[in-house]
């Protein structure tokens, strides 16, 4: 394949990365947004192994390599439930930061690469296989560390050192000397060790600073950390010369950015705040809440009672969390949901921007369960429904509907935007147990004289209900 029809395949590439992310916005168009991106992948693949710069002694090297990653993928994209999508993306995360680090060293060590530039070209080139490896080794460690928050592997709660912004600043200052002596080395053997010296540091530095955030601060670090991807991809993209390379990067960095960006507004926490962690702590120790166990009674109800009070409603709000992920309870969701729409209730869901364990997780799974989307409706356009909503239904969730949130200044989750289910006239709350949910803080909702609570699996006590339902 010629040089120029490898740059008009990467454009028409490049085109249907943007296409792919303007359908992913959306529910409805997000299939036709992943089929741009397939399709666009396939043609940057083909015309960078049909490319000029790829010889014939190569290929079977590539297409083994290719052979064997994608059965992995393949094994792990068939194999993985559906909680477990955060971490098998944050493991995916991991790797790309790997590849740039790889990327980076095998660029410095290659004589070829760096032959016929002149000195200001040099500079600029070690430049980039600095930065590159510098982001792709925090993006490496901070995703396996990610990986292993999300699995439950590592503990959640945030690791505090004493003056950990201090040796965070320190580690830079260090980066930054090595990196200048990098840049004035003669010999590939000195400027390695600077190399090695670097990557250390940052692969200390991404550890550390995921370490420190936790709680409910996660699903930012599992968006910054698609965003650092992407940096590190576009890094990786200037070591080679890569154009296509560099706007993916640059593209997934971006989004990735605007996502932390509203989540954080979705959580009204700010990015600083997030990144320097310590989430729900005070002076270095966590907090559960500010008077500690909230007292009273709760109201427990059984299935036929529920189905009662769903028989009996005009307006039904239902709120999913990651419970319903869990339980895998959104097909009996939506029987119950087209059984009461038949009768004339109005059902309607209410999403919140950080439901679940990432974002758009309970719109994946109401699709999949092919509830119209209609009738799924984000936190803002719902919000001012619930007083005159008979039952808020709210499956499996804690956290998205804790009014500690807004009463209780001193809550570790003070400020964050939640779906005031407790306005309805009955709320009911389906969970195994009184355990609090992933910000591990106390939830004043389940003691409230209009809150009901069905204990139980959500897939098997929404079973129970929908068998009631349908006598
Ligand atoms: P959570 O606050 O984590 O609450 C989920 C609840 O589901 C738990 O309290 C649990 O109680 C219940 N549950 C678990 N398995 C169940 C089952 N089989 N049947 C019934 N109930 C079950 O979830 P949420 O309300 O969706 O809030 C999301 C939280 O995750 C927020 O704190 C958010 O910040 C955080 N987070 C979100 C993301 C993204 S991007 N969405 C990423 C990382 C973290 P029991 O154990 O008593 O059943």
């Amino acid at each position: 394949m010629s040089e120029s029809l490898a740059s008009v395949s990467y454009i028409g590439a490049t085109i249907l990365f943007i296409l792919s992310l303007g359908g992913l916005s959306n529910p409805e168009s997000s299939r036709r947004g992943n089929l741009y991106g397939m399709i666009g992948m396939a043609i940057a693949v083909l015309a960078t192994i049909l490319g000029p710069r790829v010889t014939i002694a190569a290929l079977p090297w590539i297409i083994a390599s290719m052979a064997v990653g994608g059965s992995i993928g393949i094994f792990a994209a068939r194999k993985v439930q559906m909680t477990q999508m955060p971490e098998l993306v944050a493991l995916m995360h991991s790797l790309v930061g790997l590849a740039a680090m790889l990327v980076g060293f095998a660029n410095y060590i290659d004589p070829a690469a760096a032959a016929n530039l002149t000195s200001a070209e040099k500079a600029i080139h070690e430049l980039e296989i600095y930065i590159g490896i510098l982001i792709g080794a925090v993006t490496f460690s901070g995703s396996i560390i990610a990986f292993g928050k999300l699995s439950g592997k590592i503990g959640g709660k945030p690791l505090l050192l004493p003056a950990r912004h201090w040796l965070n600043l320190l580690g830079l200052l260090v980066v930054i000397y090595a990196g200048g002596l990098f840049l004035h080395t003669e010999t590939v053997a000195a400027g390695m060790t600077f190399l090695f010296v670097m990557t250390v540091i940052s692969l200390l530095f991404g550890i550390h600073m995921v370490m420190a955030i936790g709680g409910a601060d996660m699903p930012v670090v599992v968006s910054m950390l698609n965003s650092y991807s992407g940096w590190a991809a576009a890094a990786t993209g200037f070591m080679l010369s890569n154009d296509l390379l560099i706007v993916t990067g640059a593209l997934v960095g971006s989004s990735g950015a605007i996502l932390s960006y509203i989540m954080c507004r979705a959580m009204n926490r700010h990015f600083v705040s997030v990144i320097a962690g310590g989430f729900g702590t005070s002076g270095g120790t966590v907090v559960a809440s500010s008077d500690g166990q909230p007292a009273g009674e709760v109201v427990p109800v059984n299935a036929a009672e529920t189905a009662e009070l769903l028989r009996d409603a005009k307006n039904v709000i239902i709120v999913p969390g990651y419970g319903m992920a869990v339980a895998q309870a959104q097909h009996t969701v939506y029987e119950i949901t087209k059984l009461l729409r038949a009768k004339g209730v109005n059902v309607r869901f209410g999403i919140h921007p950080v439901a679940g364990r990432m974002p758009g997780h309970m719109n994946v799974l109401l699709a999949e369960a092919k509830v119209p989307y209609d009738i799924v409706f984000e936190m803002d356009e719902l919000n001012e429904d619930f007083p005159d909503t008979d039952v808020a239904m709210i499956i499996g969730a804690n956290d998205i509907v804790n009014p500690a949130a807004q009463d209780d200044p001193n809550s570790p989750i003070a400020g964050m935007p939640v779906l005031e289910v407790w306005k309805a006239k009955t709320s009911i709350v389906m969970k195994r147990s009184m355990a609090s949910g992933y910000a591990g803080v106390d939830n004043p909702l389940f003691y409230k004289e209009n809150n009901r609570m069905l204990f139980g699996d959500a897939k098997k006590m929404l079973d129970e209900v929908l068998a009631v339902l349908r006598t």
